[in-house]
Parts: C-alpha cells; structure tokens; sequence
C-alpha cells in the first residue's frame, strides 16, 4: 500500500491532519489499532482554544461546534469557601473559550473525513514500526487481520499518542525526554444532569481538588483528585458525590444535582515532551511528542496547535515544493509546547494537595487570594487557559 502522507492514529491529531490534507487533494492513509467504536468512546477533554476552533472551522468541521458548543467567558476559582472568578474577554482583548467534548469533535471528524469524504482509516490496524524515516521512501510496518503489511510513504506522522510506536521507532539516543510524575490521579464522572454553575469551577481544597466541567445544559462532568493507585471500583455514585461536595464552597455543593454515572474513569497526572518532534520524515504530533496534566485542559489544544503548524509545512512542501517549513515545524511547535507544559504545571501545583504540610497550604492559598484579587494576576491565567496565539507559520 502507498500514500502521500502516513498516519499512525485515528485520534484527533491524525483526523484533524488527514482532513486538512484531504480538503487540499493530498492523499493519506491512518492506521488506527483501535475500532471506531472504541476510539468514540474514550471520554476525554472537553474545553477548545479559540485557536483550535478556528482550525475545526478551516477543516469545515465547525458547524456543529458552533451550533452546539457552550462559549465560555470565564472560569471560577474557589478556595477558602470562596469562589472567585476570572473574566477572559476583560483581559485577553475578547477571547472565550468553547465547551465542546473531544468525543464530538472525533465525531464529526470521523463523519467528515471518512463517511462523506472517503477517507481511508485502517482500524484495528497496529502500526508496529517505522522504518527508513531517514529515506525518501518511509515505511509504517503494521498489521491487519493477522497479517504484517506495509504502507510506504512520502512522510510518516506520528499520530499515535503517547503509547503509541512512532516516537519508539527512533533510537534513544537521538530522542531527548523530559518527564515529570505527579503523586496523584484524577477520577471523573460523566453524568446527566445539569451543571451546578453555568462556567467551570477549579477548586482547591484541603482534601485535594475538584472540577466542575460540563458537555451540555444537561450532561455534567466533574473531577477529584484521588490516590494514583486508585482503582474506580473504590468508587459508587454516592461516594463521588458526596466527596466532590466536601472540596466545593458550601454555597455551590448546596446546588450539585446528582445522577448515575455514564462513565467513570481515573486519568493519572504526567507532564512529558520528547524533543525534538521530527526525524528526517517522521513527523510526532500531539499526545505522541508530549503529555500535560489535565489541569490546564491544554492536551487536546496543543495536537490541534502541532497539526496547523505540520499541515501547513506538507502542504508548503506539495504546492510549493518547499521545505522550509518542515523543517522550521519541530521548534516551532515545541515553543508553543513548552509554554502549555509550564502553564499545565505551575497551575496543578496551584491547585492540587501534594503533602499534608500546612505551609503548602497557606501558601496556595495566598497565591490563589493575590492571584484573583490582582488584575495582573488574573490576566495571566486568563491569558493561558484562553490559549497563546498560534505563530505565523508561512
Ligand atoms: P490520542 O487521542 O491518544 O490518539 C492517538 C490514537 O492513536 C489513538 O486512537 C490510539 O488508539 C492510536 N494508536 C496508539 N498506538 C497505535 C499504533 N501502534 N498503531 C495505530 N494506532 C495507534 N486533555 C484535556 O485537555 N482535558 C482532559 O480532561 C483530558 N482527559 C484525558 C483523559 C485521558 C484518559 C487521556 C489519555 C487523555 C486526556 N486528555 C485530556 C488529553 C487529550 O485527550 C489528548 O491530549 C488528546 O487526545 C491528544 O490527541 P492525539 O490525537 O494526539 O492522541
Ligand atoms: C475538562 C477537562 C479538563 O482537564 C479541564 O481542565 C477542563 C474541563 C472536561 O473534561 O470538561
């Protein structure tokens, strides 16, 4: 099998990349190890940049979005029995944030690019390695119904996320991986019932911290922080419940409406970037070249940000025949990377229980108090969770 362009992974990078191409008659290929079934229903991030926005409106996937998503103006923060909050439109000249489930958009992705516009997706199709990504001729190695095969391309993308065999194609050595572990998982609930407030509510608490998100007026999803060894069956309903509302402010655990869960699951909470993000023609985007701890919502925005940059450089090099692009993508990427992997951090720190130590405490909560009483402070969270500009890349 041939194609232009070699995806490893149906997940929102490599749908997101092959829809671009495709709108722009460049051929491509995924490989997904996954059903489409299974790949819809990973319950995963749920706040969209402006930026990427945008790109789902540029790949003619927006309408939905627009039509259904919730546009957010601000998040609460709550500490101290307080809820604060920080306006985003005030301090970011007008930006907003959109409220709108990954599963959506991989949804619509998937309608799009596959069942309107014939796109081939492999599913239940492990890529197993790349090979000669330092040829003209890449190869993915990987396997269907039992059976080796191989795609051979003009370039790979490493779609994979962060388990995934395209950033494992490359000897370590050449690869340099920056990693940090957090002592602590996330556990959510998917749930329909309506939210407790119309925006978003990080809290931190002396018990650990929570968030209150959503996907509709009618489906809510929340988080607490848990043990990193927690197992869901630890878990019933009414124990989430009550726990989330002991970490909210008496006022907002007043009003939490409960219902059974659709989903539950544990996320644990890592911060990794693997540099640089391109190997002769391998190209990693997305989960595959770097992983966030939830906290920012940053994952799902920084694969969108990865593939304008890597669309615009393949199709630089198809139209214009140039190769500057690409080869300017892998630290370009990375700046804007690097500033999401220190926001994602130093926000998480802001935010989580990480010892019983009252000075931490205190000091949280002096920061969140100087944080949301201080206008500079507020616009430099406003300013990160809106998303920092996509660079001009032409
Ligand atoms: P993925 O979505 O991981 O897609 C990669 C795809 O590659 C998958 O479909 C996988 O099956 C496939 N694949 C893997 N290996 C192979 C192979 N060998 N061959 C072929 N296919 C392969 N971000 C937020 O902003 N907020 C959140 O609340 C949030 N929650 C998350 C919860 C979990 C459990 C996880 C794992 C991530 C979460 N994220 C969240 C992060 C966000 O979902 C990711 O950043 C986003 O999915 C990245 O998209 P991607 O396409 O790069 O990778
Ligand atoms: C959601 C997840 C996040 O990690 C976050 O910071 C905000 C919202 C969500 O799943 O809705």
């Amino acid at each position: 099998m041939k194609t232009q362009v070699g995806i490893i992974g149906s997940g929102p990078s490599g749908l997101l990349l092959a829809r671009l191409l495709h709108l722009q008659g460049i051929d491509t290929v995924i490989l997904e190890s996954r059903s489409r079934e299974y790949v819809l229903g990973r319950v995963r991030a749920g706040v969209i940049e402006q930026g990427m926005a945008d790109m789902l409106r540029q790949a003619k996937v927006g309408a939905r979005m627009d039509r259904e998503g919730l546009i957010h103006e601000g998040i609460n923060i709550a500490f101290d029995n307080r809820l604060e909050r920080v306006d985003f439109p005030k301090h970011t000249n007008g930006k907003v944030v959109m409220v709108y489930g990954q599963t959506e958009i991989t949804y619509d992705l998937m309608n799009a690019h596959i069942d309107e516009a014939g796109g081939i997706v492999h599913y239940e199709s492990p890529a197993i390695r790349v090979e000669d990504y330092d040829t003209e001729r890449p190869r993915i190695i990987y396997q269907q119904n039992g059976k080796e095969s191989e795609l051979v391309c003009d370039f790979v993308a490493g779609c994979d996320g962060f388990h995934g065999v395209a950033r494992k194609s490359i000897p370590a050595e050449k690869i340099a991986t920056f990693s940090r572990a957090y002592p602590f998982g996330w556990l959510g609930i998917l749930s329909d019932v309506p939210p407790v407030k119309e925006e978003l509510i990080y809290a931190n608490h002396e018990r650990g911290f929570a968030l209150c998100s959503m996907r509709s007026q009618t489906r809510s999803r929340y988080y607490i922080q848990c043990e990193v060894n927690d197992k869901v069956e630890n878990w019933t309903d009414d124990a989430f419940w009550d726990e989330l509302c002991r970490r909210l402010p008496s006022e907002e655990a007043a009003n939490v409406i409960r219902g059974p869960r659709l989903e539950m699951g544990i996320t644990p909470l890592h911060s990794f970037v693997a540099e640089p993000m391109r190997f002769g023609r391998l190209f990693l985007a997305g989960d595959a070249a770097h992983i966030v701890p939830p906290t920012g919502a940053k994952g799902l925005n920084l694969a969108s940000s990865d593939i304008y940059y890597l669309s615009r450089a393949l199709l630089a090099y198809y139209k214009q025949k140039r190769t500057d692009l690409l080869d300017r993508y892998s630290e370009t990427a990375l700046r804007r990377v690097w500033k999401a992997i220190r926001f994602s951090w130093w926000y998480t720190n802001l935010l989580h229980k990480f010892d019983n130590e009252p000075m931490s405490r205190r000091l949280q909560t002096s920061e969140l108090d100087y944080l949301t009483g201080s206008e500079a402070g507020q616009a430099v969270i406003a300013e990160n969770y809106v998303g920092l500009p996509y660079e001009k890349f032409e």
